[in-house]
């Protein structure tokens, strides 16, 4: 209780603010908890009070007081094209901010599909040039946390797992965190006994839809999704989008926007 804070400087980059919308609703832990006892978020250009020359000053202060101690968290990613035009924070490119609030970083967290992997503003042809936040910073560790948006419970969890026991959780080879992307979504669906059994929706309104069997001929991308929403599932455990009646579309997978996960069937 006595040990200081670790300050998060959160930057937005070209995004939809999806990933903050989830993190405000986290319920194990909530948000709250870990935004007022547990981390010092310092910065965040939507949720904060400042604005303006008072925000600038407090992302400087963090940068220079806190060099080489705070976290980076980076929701969104920055257009390269014209030079960076497209994606303007304080009078200036955002990956000019992105670079530099990252030259001091402990390590930097990309929220999201956006900055983990492009995501729908990277799609062909990419007019802006978007690009993933590894892509311009090379010297960090770069903690991945894709999904558009991640799970609530995820990205509370990964950050809450860095303050506690101060080091990143265990990576894969594409950076997520083991302990929620080892599993593809189809491994743990409750609807896979469905699947095995060859028993498959045909039509949105069938009759076999309203039985519930599987939406792998509906385009489901589940057997190649790595993560954890059949199992920690969202709205605090409730529902998860195949348990919804739509198949997943593969939002935490690199290219799922131009891979024809949107309503492609078999
Ligand atoms: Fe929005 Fe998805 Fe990007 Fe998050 S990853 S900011 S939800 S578009
Ligand atoms: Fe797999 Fe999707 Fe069928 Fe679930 S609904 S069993 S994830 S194909
Ligand atoms: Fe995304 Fe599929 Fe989960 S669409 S929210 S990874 S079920």
């Amino acid at each position: 209780e006595t040990k200081p804070r670790i300050p998060v400087l959160w930057l937005h980059g070209l995004e939809c603010t999806c990933c903050s919308e989830a993190f405000i609703r986290s319920a194990h832990p909530l948000a709250s908890d870990v935004i007022l006892s547990m981390l010092s978020l310092d910065y965040d250009d939507t949720i904060m009070a400042s604005a303006g020359h008072a925000a600038e000053a407090i992302v400087e202060e963090i940068v220079t007081k806190h060099k080489g101690n705070y976290i980076l968290a980076v929701e969104g990613n920055p257009p390269l094209n014209e030079d960076g035009m497209y994606c303007i924070i304080g009078g200036k490119p955002f990956v000019e901010q992105l670079k530099y609030a990252a030259a001091n970083a402990k390590a930097v967290i990309s929220w999201g599909s956006c900055a983990s992997w492009g995501c729908v503003q990277a799609a062909k042809p990419n007019p802006t040039q978007a690009v993933p936040v590894h892509k311009v910073i090379h010297d960090k560790p770069i903690i991945r946390v894709p999904g558009c948006p991640p799970i609530p419970e995820v990205m509370t969890a990964v950050i809450t797992y860095i303050l506690t026991f101060e080091r990143i959780p265990e990576l894969d080879r594409q950076g997520r965190p083991k302990m929620f992307y080892s599993q593809r979504i189809h491994d743990k669906c409750y609807r896979r006994p469905h699947f095995d059994a060859g028993q498959f929706v045909e039509a949105w309104d069938d009759e076999n839809a309203r039985k519930g069997y599987c939406l792998y001929k509906m385009g489901c991308k589940g057997p190649t999704t790595y993560n954890s929403c059949s199992t920690t599932r969202w709205n605090g455990g409730v529902s998860f989008p195949i348990q919804a009646g739509h198949g997943c579309i593969g939002c935490s997978e690199d290219g799922f926007w131009d891979n024809g996960s949107f309503y492609n069937r078999l």
